[in-house]
């Protein structure tokens, strides 16, 4: 294992500017800005706190969902942020396959704003998952989610998807989390929702706005966020068995994230569940990705780390580097105490679908570019897939209901793309030409700068209209977005 002292160092410090300068980076400086001053072997001092839960019953959860700016504290300091109810994040919204969700949106924010439930399978018509729903000001929209009765368990998200404000907005604040139970509940001691998020304020704590090279390469915040805290405190004692929902509701930030010390089994990532439960050191996160996972707990202190990573260079004479260069402690776990008897064994899976072994209907590339100029908001950057910016009015790819296609997800840039497609998973097939041996099924699957990743998805229990796009969402926003229409 390879050990980095002056990583160490900063961390300890608590403010981690040493990486990125090592690295060539922004020369940003992340610094997690604290009133106090404090290790992060200590901690800030304060707990975890969970957010508000919404819980289904009798098969249906009624939720009164507002956005709106509102003053709160974070990381010490009165800020402005973007809320739902109030909150950052928003509730976490907990139903049961077969449920329907029914949300009523308000916007109380100054500008249109409407919501995406990221990853459920569910329709992407009418008063769905409607990606065409547009909410002004002081306006509300009910929608209604019909989860279907074979849905996958598992983390799931939800954030707005206006085009062109979706970075802003989910920058500001607007996010949270959705729990699919699991048909059959996997013994452990207590469940912890943790959505990661970054954000930046400037000096009258407002958020900052991003400048057209930070869009460029995607913004990342300067503080990195648990539950809307700065490096909360978990505690356990040993032999305890954690559920951690992790959601990277970062805007552009991917999260490499380690808890050495600690025994992590991970069940799966997005609405995928492996074969078997896999003991990991490390997972990657990109934007958009969720983690289902279990935490064994054995005495020490631990500290969820996000470690550098490196996704590029958006190039040309700009040079504006997409790579957090410095290392973020996130939270840290304390395991203390008696030890607790040791946990049953997971039950087994449902094993998922292969799509490998099946017959493809038909095959096709999305090609991720971006380019100098061009920008048709004005902006310096084009982000296109297939040569296209975003356009409401063109349906780019049209699938056959109940089909399984191949895609070629091709990547001509210096940058990686987090690629997402909304109500269809994607099973990576091949990466990099290599084919890939498990089962691995994400919505947002990451394509590496200058590569490639072939997935398969099958476009059933829905027909309709929605969207793929970059999770990075200055991206998405500055127009690599297609639709695509199931017929
Ligand atoms: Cu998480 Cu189209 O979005
Ligand atoms: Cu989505
Ligand atoms: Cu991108």
């Amino acid at each position: 294992m390879m050990v980095d002292i002056s990583r160490r160092k900063a961390l300890i410090l608590g403010g981690v500017g040493i990486g990125g300068v090592a690295l060539g980076g922004t020369g940003l400086v992340l610094n997690q800005k604290s009133a106090t001053t404090r290790t992060a072997v200590a901690g800030s001092g304060v707990a975890l706190v969970l957010p508000t839960e919404l819980r289904s019953s009798n098969g249906v959860l009624t939720v009164a969902l507002e956005s709106s700016p509102q003053r709160i504290r974070i990381a010490g300091r009165d800020v402005h942020a973007l809320t739902y109810n109030g909150g950052l994040p928003g509730p976490t919204l907990r139903v049961r396959a077969g449920d329907i969700i029914n949300v009523s949106l308000r916007n109380g924010l100054t500008d249109p704003t409407n919501l995406h439930v990221h990853g459920l399978h569910v329709s992407p018509d009418d008063n769905s998952d409607n990606m065409f729903v547009m909410i002004n000001a002081g306006d509300s929209f009910d929608y209604s989610y019909a989860i279907p009765a074979d849905h996958q368990p598992g983390v799931y998200w939800y954030h707005p998807h206006q085009h062109g404000s979706v970075a802003d907005q989910v920058f500001g604040g607007l996010y949270g989390a959705i729990i699919v139970e699991d048909p059959e509940q996997i013994p452990a001691t207590r469940e912890r929702v943790l959505v990661i998020s970054d954000i930046s304020f400037d000096s009258s704590g407002t958020i900052s706005v991003a400048t057209e090279m930070e869009k460029m390469s995607g913004r990342e915040g300067e503080l990195v966020l648990v539950n809307g805290q700065l490096t909360p405190e978990l505690n356990a004692r040993p032999g305890e068995r954690e559920r951690w929902r992790v959601v990277n509701a970062c805007t552009s930030r991917y999260l490499q994230l380690r808890l050495d010390g600690q025994q992590i089994t991970l069940l799966g990532v997005d609405s995928g569940r492996f074969e078997a439960p896999r003991g990991v050191d490390e997972m990657i996160l990109a934007p958009g990705n969720r983690a289902d996972l279990l935490v064994t707990a054995r005495a020490g202190t631990s500290t969820l780390r996000a470690l550098p990573y490196n996704r590029g260079t958006s190039g040309g004479m700009m040079g504006s580097t997409g790579s957090n260069s410095a290392e973020v402690a996130l939270a840290t776990f304390t395991v203390f105490g008696a030890d607790t008897a040791a946990f049953a064994a997971i039950p087994d899976q449902p094993v998922p679908p292969d799509l490998r072994t099946g017959t493809v209907t038909a095959r096709r590339e999305l090609v991720f570019a971006m380019g100098m100029g061009g920008g048709m908001s004005g902006g310096m950057m084009s982000a296109t897939i297939n040569g296209h910016a975003f356009d409401a009015a063109r349906i780019d790819t049209t699938v056959q209901f109940g089909s399984v296609e191949e895609w070629m997800l091709t990547n001509t840039s210096t940058l990686d793309h987090p690629m997402h497609l909304h109500v269809w998973p994607m099973q990576i097939v091949e990466r990099a030409g290599q084919p890939v041996e498990e089962v691995i099924w994400q919505d947002v699957v990451n394509v590496p700068a200058r590569s490639t990743v072939r997935v398969r998805v099958a476009f059933t229990d829905f027909s309709g209209r929605t969207v793929y796009h970059c999770h990075i969402l200055d991206h998405e926003d500055a127009g690599m977005m297609g639709i695509i229409q199931a017929l």
